[in-house]
């Protein structure tokens, strides 16, 4: 069997394949999306995988064909985002694919991209069979989804973390919030940490708890990545021994924060995903602004009865204004459980579109 005449099988094998590629790409790669790629010699034998590589680097599909060498001829490219046909930092993606040649070429999620867009149709204009949308909605809700969403709103997109106890608490009274979720949950953080570009909290926070927002491994190292530090501080009251002022990483203090236009500065500096870790205020000012795209919620079976709650007004005061979201996953993790929801758009949503 040749490449031209691959089942569907092992090419959707492959895609699958790219896509856990992807995953390791996750956090490294803004502003390029973080991409999976396979090549597969002519009798379907996977001879090259690849994912992208951190801005101003290799491309999924080139690290994936430097791997395959001369076995790519005659054979099939799977990519998790339609090959690019734009020179940027690096050249066009179409153009290693033709080089190699590869005669088919199968992609899960045609690039929204003005520029990087068309590789699809330029590489059938060539002669390569082109297999556009195989497993797209699985792709689409994998590694890239973030990416995707920050490209439809023109804005980084924002998840919004939180661990609060069953009653909804998310510190107590007394201002101790350290401990209110399991070690799991805390380490499941960590991890999330390092596959987004920035972590986000408001002045609240740093002061009640001085977090170092840091992303660090099983031991407690840090990670080779660290995501920005984001501290949104609108009159100087950050004190100057805060942690996230130690230079383990990068941490930037904004003063002029509107949700709007700190998400604006952001995608400037090329952020396209932000882990909103509180607090309530500002939590509360994201949502109002339709700023909030993803919620992840850790719940832990304990109840205070007094302290903060999650999120602070929203301006919402009538049940039929609030906020819906549509739950996505729901695990146990360690003594907690975690919920995954994502936040319906609204018009506000859209007000980046520019
Ligand atoms: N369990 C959890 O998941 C968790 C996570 C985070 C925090 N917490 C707890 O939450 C509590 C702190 O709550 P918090 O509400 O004070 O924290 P916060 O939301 O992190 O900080 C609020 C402060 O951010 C500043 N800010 C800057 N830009 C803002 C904007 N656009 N909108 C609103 N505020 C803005 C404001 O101070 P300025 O006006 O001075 O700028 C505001 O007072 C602590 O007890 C902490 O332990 C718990």
């Amino acid at each position: 069997m040749t490449g031209s005449e691959l089942t569907a099988a092992p090419i959707a094998d492959a895609m699958r394949l790219a896509m856990a590629q992807a995953e390791l790409a996750l956090g490294a790669t803004s502003p390029n999306p973080p991409v999976g790629a396979v090549i597969l010699d002519p009798d379907g034998v996977v001879v090259g995988v690849g994912h992208t590589q951190p801005a101003g680097g290799a491309h999924a599909e080139v690290m994936a064909l430097r791997a395959a060498g001369d076995r790519a001829r005659g054979g099939t490219a799977v990519v998790t985002l339609e090959p690019c046909n734009h020179t940027g930092r690096t050249p066009p993606c179409v153009d290693a694919l033709l080089v190699a040649g590869v005669r088919v070429v199968a992609y899960a999620v045609p690039d929204p991209g003005a520029r990087e867009g068309g590789g699809g149709a330029r590489l059938a204009e060539r002669g390569v069979r082109t297999i556009a949308g195989l497993l797209a909605a699985d792709a689409s809700g994998g590694a890239i989804r973030w990416w995707l969403q920050a490209q439809q709103r023109c804005r980084p997109f924002v998840l919004w973390k939180f661990a609060s106890t069953l009653d909804g608490r998310v510190a107590a009274a007394d201002g101790s919030s350290r401990w209110i979720s399991s070690v799991q949950s805390r380490a499941d953080v960590q991890v999330l940490r390092g596959q987004l570009d920035a972590i986000m909290v408001g002045v609240g926070t740093v002061i009640a708890d001085n977090p170092a927002l840091t992303a660090r491994d099983r031991a407690g190292q840090l990670t080779g990545r660290q995501p920005l530090r984001v501290v949104l501080d609108r009159s100087g009251r950050i004190p100057p021994d805060s942690q996230v002022l130690d230079g383990a990483a990068t941490t930037m203090v904004v003063n002029e924060p509107t949700p709007a236009a700190v998400l604006s500065a952001l995608w400037d500096r090329g952020i396209r995903s932000v882990l909103l870790e509180g607090g309530p205020t500002v939590a509360g000012a994201f949502l109002q602004a339709g700023c909030i795209d993803e919620v992840v919620a850790y719940l832990a079976p304990k109840l205070l009865g007094a302290g903060p709650l999650s999120l602070a007004d929203t301006g919402i005061t009538t049940i039929l204004d609030a906020v819906e979201l549509d739950l996505i996953d729901v695990r146990r993790i360690g003594s907690d459980v975690r919920l995954v929801a994502t936040v319906r758009v609204t018009p506000a949503g859209n007000e980046f579109a520019r």
